[in-house]
């Protein structure tokens, strides 16, 4: 079994999506038993809840259903994973600190190091606070960088043999 985290900083609108784009892709292909995928916030406020309405609606308009509910992150998360995918930068830089060693560190990557379409900026900007637009952009970043990202996760765990 391969976990993979995604974490951003509500772990209501861009980590959520992010998981319910990649497990619908796992088990499309039949590997709900090889690989594992969660989501968690940098941040605490929203620990429970479900993902925020605006992305729940974008996602249900491309046939993806989001059933994460918000949990923190934790710093011995990492030992549990096998790959933890920050969302942005500052995601990364809070993830980084709390990291409990530089072997954990290494299971640490940019979601969109992965984004085929990503240029210098690597970061799903947080659409939490602007208009709906925003959460189609984060959409359409997550819907062409996660079929990469189980192209990794596949090679990883030689999942093709
Ligand atoms: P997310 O968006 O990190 O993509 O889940 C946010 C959700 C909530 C807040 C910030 C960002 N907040 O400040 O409550």
């Amino acid at each position: 079994m391969i976990h993979v985290c995604f974490v951003c900083l509500g772990n209501i609108c861009r980590s959520p999506l992010a998981q319910g784009v990649l497990e619908q892709l796992v088990t499309n292909e039949g590997l709900g038993d090889r690989i594992q995928i969660s989501s968690a916030g940098t941040g605490n406020w929203h620990v429970g809840s479900p993902p925020d309405n605006r992305m729940q609606k974008t996602a249900n308009k491309y046939g993806v259903q989001l059933n994460s509910r918000g949990q923190q992150f934790q710093p011995e998360d990492f030992f549990e994973l096998d790959l933890v995918l920050a969302m942005d930068y500052s995601n990364l830089a809070v993830l980084e600190e709390i990291c409990p060693n530089p072997k954990e560190a290494e299971k640490l990557r940019l979601f969109r190091s992965f984004d085929p379409e990503a240029g210098g900026d690597l970061d799903v900007p947080d659409p939490y606070y602007g208009g709906g637009k925003g959460f189609e952009i984060v959409y359409q970043m997550v819907d062409r960088t996660c079929p990469k990202i189980l192209e990794f996760l596949k090679t990883q765990a030689n999942l093709n043999a």
